[in-house]
C-alpha cells in the first residue's frame, strides 16, 4: 500500500494523506540553520547544533508521535470554524491534503470549506532563517473573512536542559515585541549574544508570546483558545513557556489568492553591541532589521526558492544516470544523493529517531558519509576531513565522536572502537580519487586539537594504519577494543548494571578479543594507503602497507575462515564468534562483505563460498540480516548485541548499512544480477508499495529493517541518518554501474544484470563532463570489452584524464 507517489520530474515525494504510518520527514537548510519537518508540519529548527542552539521546542515520543511544529491555523471568521492546512495539530478532516517533500523544502496544503491553503517552507541559501509562505485562495463565490495564525514554541536553547530543568527554566523565559516582530531573548540578558525572531509580512491583528495565553489553560495546540475565539491576548511572556503567535486578518474576494509570509530566524549580535540603547534591556535590532525586512517583501520567497532549486540541480548534475530501472534512477539521481547530503550536514544528530540531544558527529560515521557526498561538494569534504583528523589522538586512535560547535572530540559515547582510525584512510582515499588534490596530504593537522602537535595529514593516515598494527591479538588479527563497526559487539566489557550504556561502560583490554572484520577493513585500507604513499613518492611506506596487508590476509586465511564463511571475531575467552559450532550467532554478514571487498578469498573460491553462505543463511526478501541465529538470551560477554530482542537492530536485524558491502562483493565476483537483486530488497523506492509494512519514508534508506526473528519482520526504523545512504550510493554507482573514480582517471567497469539494456551515465569528474553510454544487449552479462572516447578506441577501461579540463568527453563502452 502506498501513501503517496514519486514525482520524478519535480524531484518531490508527494504524500496524499496525512496519516502516514510514521511521520514522514524532510530537512530544511543546508549550511548553518537546519530544521526537520514532517508531512504534517511537525518538527523543529536549530542553528548548527541540534542540542545547544535549539530554536523551537519539540516533544519526542509524544502521542501522537510528532508534536511541536511550524503550525499554521486558519479560521473562518463568519462560521468560527478553524483548521490547520497541514492537518496537525487540529486534525480537522480536510479535502485534497497534499505534502510535497522536495530538496531542502516542503509544501503542505489542503482545502477546507472551499478555502485552499498551501504552505511552502524553506531556508534561503546562506541565511540563518526560515520562511513559511502561506498561499490562501478563496474558492468560494462569496467573499471570505479569515483569520490566519502562524505559531512557534520557543526552546530555551539547550534542548536537553529545556526538557528537564524546569525549576530554573520556568522563570527565565523572556521576549520582546517591537515593530510587529516577536523576539525570543531568553538568557540574552546574560551570556548569550543570540536571539530568535519571528515575523509576519502582514500587519498583525494581535499576537501572543505566552503559551497558556494562546492555548488557554488546560488546552493544547490542537484547539487553542486564541484561534477558537478569533483573538489573541497580546501576551508578553515572563518565564513559563515563551511562544510566538501572529494573528493576521484576511478579507478575500471570490477567487482571490494572497501570499502571507511568516519568518523565523536566528541572529547573533557582537558581544559589545547587544543592547540599544546600551545599558538598556532592549535588543539592538539595527543589524537584524534589514534582514527581516528583505525576506518579508514581495517576491523574496520565490527568489529564495529558485536559488535553492538551482543549487540542488547543480549539486545533482555531478552524477546522473539513466538505467531503465525506475528505482535505481530516482534513488541515484535524486533521493540517495540528497540523503547523502543530509547525512553530511546532520551526521546522526536530528531525526525522528535521533533526538538532537544525543550524539555529536561520529568519527566513523562522518568518514563513511564522505564517500557518498565527496563528488558533490569536494571543498566541504576537504574541510570535514581536516576537522576529523584534528580530533585524532596521537596514538592514531580516535574519539568516537566530536561536537560540531567546538569541533573537539570527546568520549561521551565511548572510545577505543578499534576500527575507527581506518575509516579516515578510506575517506581520504575517496577524496583523493575524486579530486586529485594531493595537497591535502601536506596540510598540517593537530592531534586532539592541541596546537603545536601538527603533522602533515599524511602522517595521520600512517598513524591510523600503525594503530591497527600495534594492536593485534593471539591470532595476529586486530584487537577489537570496545567494539568495531558493530558498536554493540562489546567483547571486552561485561556490564551487568541495569540501564548502563554499553558504549561507555568500563571495559578491560586483555589483548585477546579480536575482530576478523577489522582485519578485512585493514587489508582494504592498507591497499588504499599503499596507493596514496606510492603516489606521494614514499615507496617505503607503500611497501610496508603491502607487506602488512599480506600478513593480515594470512592471519585471516589461517584464523578467520570457518570452513564455509569468514568468522566474525574471537571473544576474550578465545571462543569464536560467527562460527558453525555456535548455537547462536553462527554466521555474521560484516566479515563476508568486508573481506571479499578487500579481495580476500578471490583466488581460492572462499569468496564465492562466503557469499553463497550469505545467500543461504542471511538473505531474506527484506534484505540481508546481520547474523543468524539471533541471540535469544542476554550474554554480558558479548555486550549490547545480545541486549536487543531477536531480529532488531544489531541482534539479527537487517542492518541495511552492511547490505551494500555484499552488493559490492557480488560485483567483484562478477554477479551483477545478485547485486541488483540485493539492492532492490532494501531500496526504499522499491518498497514503496509495502509502505504499510515498511512504515518509514519510501524516499530514503533506513538503518534497519526488522529481521526474520522479530514480530514486526519487514518493518523499517531509523530512517535518514545512516551510513546506509553513502554505501548504497557507492555500491550502485561505482560497482554496479561501475563508474568509479580512481587516482589516474575514471574507471568504467559495470556489472549489470542480465535484464538491463543500454545505460547512460553523466559524470562530472575533475572538471570534465563524461557522457557515458554503455551498450549492452538484454540477456548479456559480462565486462566492458572495448571502449572509445570521442570516437577513439582506448585500451582497458580506465578513462584517462583529458589534457585540458572543462570540456566534455563522449564515452562509448560495450559490454559483451
Ligand atoms: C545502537 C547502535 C549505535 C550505538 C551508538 C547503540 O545503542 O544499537 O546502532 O551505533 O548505540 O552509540
Ligand atoms: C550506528 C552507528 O552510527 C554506526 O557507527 C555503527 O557502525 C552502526 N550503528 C552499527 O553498530
Amino acid at each position: 500500500m502506498r501513501f503517496g507517489r514519486f514525482d520524478d520530474d519535480a524531484r518531490e515525494y508527494v504524500i496524499s494523506r496525512p496519516d502516514t504510518p510514521l511521520p514522514w520527514i524532510n530537512y530544511l537548510g543546508s549550511e548553518d540553520y537546519f530544521g526537520i519537518i514532517s508531512n504534517t508540519a511537525g518538527g523543529y529548527s536549530f542553528y548548527r547544533d541540534a542540542r545547544l542552539r535549539r530554536l523551537t521546542r519539540y516533544r519526542y515520543n509524544n502521542a501522537p508521535l510528532d508534536l511541536g511544529g511550524r503550525y499554521v491555523y486558519l479560521r473562518d471568521d463568519e462560521s468560527g470554524q478553524y483548521w490547520s492546512p497541514s492537518w496537525q495539530p487540529v486534525q480537522r478532516e480536510l479535502e485534497d491534503y497534499q505534502c510535497r517533500h522536495g530538496l531542502g523544502y516542503t509544501v503542505i496544503g489542503s482545502r477546507f470549506a472551499r478555502i485552499r491553503a498551501e504552505v511552502l517552507y524553506l531556508v534561503p541559501l546562506g541565511e540563518t532563517l526560515e520562511l513559511w509562505r502561506v498561499r490562501v485562495t478563496n474558492e468560494r463565490d462569496t467573499p471570505a473573512s479569515l483569520s490566519l495564525y502562524g505559531t512557534v514554541e520557543f526552546c530555551l536553547w539547550d534542548a536537553n536542559d529545556d526538557a528537564t530543568n524546569f525549576q530554573r527554566n520556568y522563570s527565565i523565559g523572556e521576549v520582546e515585541v517591537a515593530d510587529g516582530v516577536i523576539y525570543h531573548k531568553t538568557e540574552y540578558r546574560e551570556r548569550r549574544d543570540h536571539f530568535a525572531w519571528f515575523a509576519s509580512s502582514e500587519p498583525g491583528a494581535g499576537f501572543d508570546t505566552q503559551r497558556d495565553a494562546f492555548t488557554g489553560p488546560y488546552r493544547g495546540w490542537d484547539r487553542p483558545l486564541a484561534v477558537e475565539r478569533g483573538a489573541c491576548a497580546n501576551s508578553i511572556a515572563s518565564g513559563w513557556q515563551p511562544i510566538g503567535a501572529h494573528h493576521v486578518r484576511l478579507a478575500l474576494s471570490p477567487g482571490e489568492t494572497r501570499d502571507i509570509v511568516f519568518a523565523l530566524g536566528y541572529w547573533e549580535n557582537p558581544a559589545d553591541a547587544k543592547f540599544d540603547p546600551p545599558g538598556s534591556p532592549a535588543i539592538d535590532r539595527r543589524q537584524v532589521a534589514p534582514v527581516i525586512a528583505r525576506y518579508l517583501r514581495d517576491g523574496a520567497v520565490a527568489e529564495a526558492f529558485q536559488q535553492l532549486r538551482d543549487h540542488w540541480r547543480s549539486l545533482l548534475e555531478t552524477l546522473q544516470v539513466d538505467t531503465g530501472n525506475e528505482h535505481v534512477d530516482r534513488m541515484v539521481n535524486t533521493w540517495n544523493a540528497y540523503q547523502c547530503m543530509v547525512t553530511f550536514n546532520l551526521s546522526r544528530s536530528a531525526s525522528l529517531f535521533e533526538s538532537g540531544i544525543g550524539r555529536g558527529m561520529g568519527f566513523r560515521d562522518s568518514n563513511q558519509d564522505l564517500l557518498g557526498f565527496v563528488h558533490m561538494i569536494p571543498g566541504r569534504a576537504r574541510d570535514r576531513i581536516l576537522d576529523l583528523a584534528a580530533t585524532q589522538l596521537p596514538t592514531g586512535g580516535a574519539y568516537h565522536q566530536y561536537q560540531p560547535l567546538t569541533k573537539r572530540g570527546n568520549d561521551a559515547v565511548g572510545t577505543g572502537f578499534n576500527d575507527d582510525p581506518l575509516w579516515l584512510v578510506l575517506a581520504v582515499g575517496a577524496y583523493l580519487k575524486e579530486t586529485g588534490d594531493q595537497g591535502i596530504l601536506e596540510e598540517p593537522v593537530a592531534y586532539d586539537n592541541a596546537s603545536g602537535t601538527e603533522t602533515p595529514l599524511y602522517e595521520h593516515l600512517q598513524r591510523s594504519i600503525e594503530y591497527t598494527l600495534q594492536r593485534t591479538g593471539p591470532h595476529g588479527l586486530p584487537l577489537i577494543g570496545r567494539a568495531d563497526w558493530n558498536d554493540c559487539l562489546n567483547l571486552n566489557s561485561d556490564s551487568e548494571t541495569p540501564g548502563e550504556s554499553f558504549q561507555t561502560a568500563p571495559y578491560r583490554e586483555t589483548g585477546v578479543a579480536e575482530s576478523v572484520f577489522i582485519a578485512g577493513l585493514f587489508v582494504l585500507a592498507a591497499g588504499d594507503m599503499a596507493q596514496i604513499a606510492a603516489r606521494r613518492g614514499d615507496a617505503g611506506e607503500a611497501d610496508r602497507c603491502r607487506v602488512a596487508a599480506t600478513s593480515m590476509r594470512r592471519a585471516v586465511d589461517e584464523h578467520g575462515w570457518d570452513g564455509d564463511w569468514f568468522r566474525r571475531a574471537y571473544e576474550r575467552t578465545g571462543a569464536a564468534v560467527g562460527s558453525a559450532g555456535n548455537a547462536e550467532g553462527r554466521i555474521f554478514v560484516e566479515p563476508q562483505g568486508m573481506c571479499v571487498m578487500a579481495g580476500i578469498g578471490l583466488e581460492d573460491g572462499r569468496a564465492e563460498r562466503a557469499l553463497g553462505a550469505v545467500r543461504e543463511h542471511l538473505a531474506t526478501p527484506h534484505g540481508i540480516m546481520l547474523h543468524q541465529p539471533a541471540y535469544t538470551r542476554f550474554r554480558a560477554g558479548l555486550g549490547e548485541i545480545t541486549s536487543y530482542p531477536p531480529g532488531y537492530k544489531e541482534n539479527g536485524g537487517i542492518f541495511c548499512h552492511t547490505n551494500p558491502w555484499v552488493m559490492i562483493a557480488e560485483t567483484i565476483l562478477g554477479h551483477g544480477d545478485a547485486a541488483v537483486d540485493y539492492y532492490l530488497r532494501t531500496c526504499p523506492s522499491a518498497r514503496e508499495t509495502i509502505s504499510e509494512l515498511h512504515r518509514c519514508e519510501p524516499y530514503v534508506h533506513a538503518q534497519m529493517i526488522a529481521g526474520r526473528d522479530a514480530p514486526s519482520y519487514g518493518e523499517a526504523k531509523n530512517s535518514w541518518l545512516t551510513g546506509t545512504a553513502a554505501w548504497n550510493f557507492v555500491a550502485v554507482t561505482q560497482w554496479i554501474l561501475g563508474v568509479r573514480p580512481e587516482h589516474d582517471g575514471l574507471r568504467i567497469d559495470p556489472r549489470l544484470p542480465a535484464d538491463w539494456g543500454d545505460v547512460r551515465v553523466t559524470r562530472k569528474f575533475r572538471g570534465t563532463t563524461f557522457r557515458i553510454r554503455i551498450h549492452k544487449a538484454q540477456g548479456v552479462t559480462g565486462n566492458v570489452t572495448h571502449l572509445s572516447v570521442d570516437g577513439h578506441a582506448i585500451p582497458g577501461n580506465l578513462m584517462p584524464l583529458p589534457a585540458v579540463a572543462g570540456g566534455e568527453a563522449a564515452v562509448e563502452a560495450w559490454v559483451e
